[in-house]
C-alpha cells in the first residue's frame, strides 16, 4: 500500500510512535505532519527506550528516509538536541531526515507568548505544554510567521522579525521581554541546521510514491485535540486527524490509502479539559501507576479514564479509519469487571452525535457496560493463546471502530505485539 496514515483517537500519548516503529519495518518513507515538540513518541527497541519528539518515530529503523512536514513547527534548540542525542546512541540522522522549507519555526517569542496567554486565563487555563505551539499556529495564519526556508535567506531574515515584532506592537504586545535581536540571533544560531536538513519535501514525497515507495504518516496528539473537532478549547493548535496529515505533508488527500487509527485500552488526558469517563479512586491510581501514565514531554501526570466508544465512534468516523491498532491491553489485566462508555445520556437523553460544546460534554453522563477482566497477557504471542475475555474486549473495539483490530500492544517494546485479522 502506498500512503498509511497513523491516527490517535484520543487525546493523545495512545502509543503511536510504537505503532508507527512497528509499521515502518515495512515502509520507506516516514513523515511528521503537524505539531511540534508538544508531542513525545516513545519508542522501546531491544530494551533502550527513546522519546521522539519532532524526528519521525521510524528513525530508529535502517534504511527508512524521515521527513518533518510542511504542517509541523519545528523547535529548532529541541530538533538540534534531538539530533545529537539520536548520533550519541548509534542513529545517525545524516543523509536520512528532510525538513520542510515550508514549516514554520517556533521563535523564543512564542513560548514568552504562550506563557502570557496561560496565566491571562488563569483559572481557565488550558495546560498546554509551554512548547510554543499555539502563538506560532496563531502566527502561521495570521501570515506572520517564519518558515524553516526563510532562514536560508539572511537578507530578508532581519525585515521578517522586524515586521513580526511590529504587528505585536499593533496588537498592543510591546511589553514582550522577547526583543527582535534575540528572536534573529536565535534564528541565525541554527542556520548552520538548516542548511543541512531543509529541502522541498512535499515534492521529494510525491516523486517517492511515484518510485512505489510505501510512505507513513505519523499524527501526533490524538483527534480529540483537534483544533476543529476536539473538545474546545482544551486542544491544541493544529488538526491532528487524517486532514492534517494530508495537508501538513503535501500529499494529495486520496493518495492516503489506509487510515490506522491507534486506541488506548482505556483513555488518558494530560493538561486540563473534559475527560466524561475518568476512572474513580483507587482504581485510577492503579492504571496511571501500572501504565506508566506520565507525558513523555513534561512529566505530568495523565488523568485516566475509561475506553470511551462515544470518542472511538466520533473519531472513527471522522477520520474514515481502515484498521485498529490496540494499545495497552495489558495494563488493565488483573482488573474486574472492566468498565466501558458505550454511550453519552444527557438529561436522559441518550446522544446520538458527540456534542460540538464543552459546556455540554461536561453534562454528559457516560453509560457504562461491564467486561470481565483477564489475569494476565504475559508470554502470549498468538491470538489463540489470548484469554477468552481480553479477546472480547478487543473485539468490541473493533465493532464499535467499524474497523479491523490490525494489531494488538501487549507491552512498550517492538516485540510485544500480536497482528490480529487477516
Ligand atoms: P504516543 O505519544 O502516542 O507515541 O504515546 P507515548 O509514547 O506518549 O505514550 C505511550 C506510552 O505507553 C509509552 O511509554 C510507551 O512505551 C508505552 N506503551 C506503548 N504501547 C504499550 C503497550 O501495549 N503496553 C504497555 N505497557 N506500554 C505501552
Ligand atoms: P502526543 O503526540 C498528549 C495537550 C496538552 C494540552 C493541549 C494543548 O505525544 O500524543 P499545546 O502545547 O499543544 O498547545 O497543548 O494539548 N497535548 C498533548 N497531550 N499528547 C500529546 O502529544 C500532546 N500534545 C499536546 O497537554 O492539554
Ligand atoms: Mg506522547
Amino acid at each position: 500500500m502506498g500512503v498509511t496514515a497513523v491516527v490517535g483517537l484520543q487525546w493523545g500519548d495512545e502509543g503511536k510512535g510504537k505503532v508507527v516503529d512497528i509499521l515502518s519495518q515495512r515502509a520507506d518513507v516516514a513523515v511528521r505532519c503537524q505539531g511540534g515538540a508538544n508531542a513525545g513518541h516513545t519508542v522501546v527497541v531491544k530494551g533502550r527506550r527513546f522519546i521522539l519528539h519532532l524526528v519521525p518515530s521510524a528513525i530508529l529503523t535502517d534504511g527508512i528516509l524521515c521527513v518533518i512536514g510542511d504542517g509541523v513547527v519545528v523547535d529548532l534548540d529541541v530538533l538540534d538536541r534531538e539530533i545529537e542525542e539520536l548520533g550519541r546512541a548509534g542513529f545517525p540522522v545524516d543523509g536520512r531526515l528532510v525538513v520542510s522549507t515550508r514549516a514554520h519555526v517556533v521563535l523564543p517569542v512564542h513560548k514568552e507568548l504562550e506563557l502570557l496567554q496561560e496565566r491571562s486565563r488563569g483559572d481557565a487555563r488550558l495546560d498546554t505544554t509551554g512548547r510554543g505551539i499555539g502563538p506560532c499556529y496563531s502566527d502561521k495564519h495570521a501570515r506572520l510567521g517564519i518558515r524553516v526556508g526563510d532562514i536560508l535567506e539572511p537578507a530578508a531574515l532581519g525585515g521578517r522579525v522586524t515586521g513580526l515584532f511590529r504587528a505585536y506592537a499593533a496588537f498592543g504586545r510591546g511589553g514582550l521581554k522577547s526583543s527582535i535581536e534575540a528572536n534573529l540571533a536565535y534564528l541565525e544560531l541554527h542556520t548552520g541546521l538548516v542548511k543541512r536538513l531543509a529541502g522541498d519535501t512535499g515534492s521529494l514525497l510525491r516523486q517517492s510514491l511515484s518510485q512505489e515507495k510505501k510512505v507513513i504518516l505519523e499524527g501526533s496528539q490524538g483527534f480529540m485535540l483537534d483544533v476543529d473537532h476536539g473538545t474546545y478549547p482544551f486542544v491544541t493548535s493544529s488538526n491532528t486527524g487524517v486532514h492534517g496529515l494530508a495537508t501538513g505533508s503535501g500529499l494529495a488527500p486520496a493518495r492516503i490509502d489506509r487510515v490506522v487509527g491507534v486506541v488506548k485500552a482505556y483513555v488518558t488526558r494530560v493538561g486540563a479539559g473534559p475527560l466524561p469517563t475518568a476512572m474513580e479512586e483507587p482504581v485510577h491510581s492503579e492504571i496511571r501507576q501500572k501504565g506508566g501514565e506520565y507525558g513523555a514531554t513534561t512529566g505530568r501526570p495523565r488523568r485516566c479514564g475509561w475506553l470511551d466508544l462515544a470518542v472511538l465512534r466520533y473519531a472513527c468516523a471522522l477520520n474514515g479509519v481502515t484498521s485498529i491498532a490496540v494499545t495497552k491491553l495489558d495494563t488493565l489485566s488483573g482488573l474486574s469487571p472492566i468498565k466501558v462508555c458505550e454511550a453519552y445520556d444527557l438529561k436522559g437523553t441518550r446522544l446520538d452525535r458527540f456534542p460540538a460544546r464543552t459546556e455540554v460534554l461536561e453534562e454528559c453522563e457516560p453509560v457504562y457496560s461491564l467486561h470481565e477482566g483477564w489475569d494476565t497477557l504475559e508470554g502470549i504471542s498468538r491470538t489463540q493463546d489470548l484469554p477468552q475475555a481480553a479477546l472480547a474486549y478487543v473485539e468490541r473495539i473493533g465493532e464499535a471502530a467499524s474497523a479491523e483490530v490490525e494489531l494488538l500492544s501487549t507491552g512498550p517494546g517492538r516485540e510485544d505485539v500480536l497482528r490480529l485479522g487477516s
